[in-house]
């Protein structure tokens, strides 16, 4: 972790946060389109059609056609599904930093910087759903500094802030498509809590599920 200093959150490094949280979120697209595909569901669709136009059309092209089309669109729903998520992030906190995170004295967010670039990113405030807990939140590093071990120190701030502030445990959320996040985070001791799939109907039917996990600290 040479040359790499984590601080708190300073106004110039809003644009540098918003792009590093929407380039992680992005990159899952395509393991999310991946598990759309394993699912059951999808996969009695795509031979149900299948099988049903080959019989109907006695033809190749149409059956290929059509589930291409199904696939581009199953594709752009997951994107979709991404973007509003982005989209919402951005309006709940992270084109306000400031006034989310760093008003109280149980919240706050760090930056990791490396050469004067902001590489990294998270934050923490009290968890809705849990009782005396903080969430950890907007996870994210670099591409070009991954495996350095900067995720782990953040993690660490993290856990350090919530025993300094008399909390009992950290919780988080993730998703069954972040898997280098779950490693990351049962590398660090937490456990997982709880799965469930995202209430939404688009995130229902491509079956999205999501992970909570655990650090307790005392
Ligand atoms: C998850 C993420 C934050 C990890 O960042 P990182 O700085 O590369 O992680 P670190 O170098 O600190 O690695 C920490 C540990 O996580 C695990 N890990 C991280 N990336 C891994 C990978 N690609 N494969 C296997 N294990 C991995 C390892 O246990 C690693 O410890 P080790 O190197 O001692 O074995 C990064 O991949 C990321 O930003 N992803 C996109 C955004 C995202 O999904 N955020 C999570 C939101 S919940």
């Amino acid at each position: 972790m040479a040359n790499i200093q984590i601080r708190k959150y300073r106004n110039e490094d809003a644009e540098s946060v918003k792009e590093l949280f929407t380039l992680g979120m992005s990159e899952h697209v395509p393991s999310s389109f991946t598990h759309v595909l394993k699912q059951p569901l999808t996969q009695m669709i795509l031979m149900c059609s299948f099988c049903a136009l080959i019989t109907s059309s006695k033809s190749f092209l149409l059956p290929i056609l059509a589930l291409t089309l199904f696939l581009a669109g199953v594709r752009q729903m997951v994107v979709y599904m991404f973007n509003k998520y982005i989209e919402t992030c951005l309006s709940k906190d992270l084109n306000n930093i400031g006034q989310t995170y760093l008003q109280q004295k149980e919240s706050c967010f760090w930056v990791a910087e490396s050469e004067g670039q902001v590489v990294g990113t998270v934050a923490c405030l009290p968890a809705e759903n849990a009782h005396a807990c903080l969430e950890l939140k907007r996870m994210s590093v670099r591409r070009s500094h991954r495996g350095m071990g900067i995720a782990k120190a953040l993690c660490r701030t993290v856990a350090e802030f919530t025993q300094e502030r008399g909390f009992a445990a950290v919780i988080l959320y993730t998703s069954v498509v972040q898997t280098d996040a779950q490693k990351l985070y049962e590398h660090m001791g937490y456990t997982k809590t709880r799965e469930f799939v995202v209430p939404e109907l688009p995130a229902k039917i491509l079956n999205f599920t999501l992970l909570e996990y655990r650090l307790d600290l005392h």
